[in-house]
């Protein structure tokens, strides 16, 4: 099996000592993963586990990213997060456009864009463009429609080598958390509509220096029906994230 990217996103769950805990069985566990990871904590979390990371040794290859930020350097924007108020090249990950936030924070497509070129700019940091459908949108059928929506205006605002910060994640909305997931075939299909959109734009370049990954209800048990498709570069994981036994199982592949 090639070496794939795991991130596991925290969303609003785990407080500091429930995070050195997970980190311990890391450490514990490193020699023997096969795959690359990521987590991303609370942002409030996310200096205190740098600090621990770099006390225990293992702050050069646990990658850390932000959930959410505003793209913007600072300024009167109550309750918001900058990614300057970390220290340089401290955030490996920048996540955008997850449908959580789409959901309960009216964001939109277009904030999404301005987040991620923002951070192009600004950082440098992988950033993770999420995007999928719900179950009404998916039983119209018009899921191409959803991704030229946000990736044509995306692409339309980069260079070919901006393109290789670019992790394209795919998470339908009705498989977060439900336990229910596409088939391999849906997924690829969708990736490869992702790839001839980017080959479109950047001709004769080899547009695989971006990643695709999968998220929605990925498990200890059915993540290798996903890893094994040569066209899924990763996975993002929600709930079994938040569970260092399972998440470990994962990374090694078992
Ligand atoms: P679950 O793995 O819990 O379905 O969550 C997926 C997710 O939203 C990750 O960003």
């Amino acid at each position: 099996m090639n070496k794939k990217l795991i991130i596991g996103n925290w969303k609003m769950n785990m407080n500091e000592s429930d995070s050195y805990t997970f980190f311990d069985e890391i450490k514990k566990n490193n020699n023997h993963f096969v795959h690359e990871f990521a987590i991303i904590p609370p942002a409030p979390l996310i200096i205190s586990i740098k600090k621990y990371l770099k006390k225990n040794n293992i702050n050069n290859w646990v990658k850390i990213g932000i959930q959410n930020f505003y793209p913007k350097d600072k300024g009167a924007f109550t309750g918001e997060i900058s990614i300057k108020m970390f220290e340089d090249n401290t955030l490996d990950y920048l996540l955008v456009g997850h449908s959580e936030r789409r959901l309960f924070f009216n964001e939109n497509n277009q904030f999404a864009i301005e987040k991620a070129l923002y951070a192009l700019k600004n950082s440098n940091a992988k950033i993770v463009f999420i995007f999928g459908e719900t179950l009404e949108q998916r039983k119209k059928g018009n899921l191409e429609n959803i991704i030229k929506e946000f990736l044509e205006k995306l692409i339309s605002e980069i260079t070919f080598e901006d393109l290789e910060r670019f992790i394209f994640a795919y998470e339908p909305i009705w498989s977060i958390g439900t336990g229910k997931i596409p088939t391999i075939k849906e997924i690829e299909e969708i990736f490869l509509i992702i790839k001839e959109i980017l080959k479109s734009k950047f001709k004769g370049k080899d547009v695989n220096i971006s990643k695709l990954i999968y998220g929605g209800s990925v498990n200890e048990v059915n993540y290798k029906l996903f890893l094994n498709s040569n066209l899924i570069d990763g996975l993002l994981i929600g709930g079994v994230a938040l569970e260092s036994h399972k998440f470990i199982s994962i990374l090694k592949n078992e």
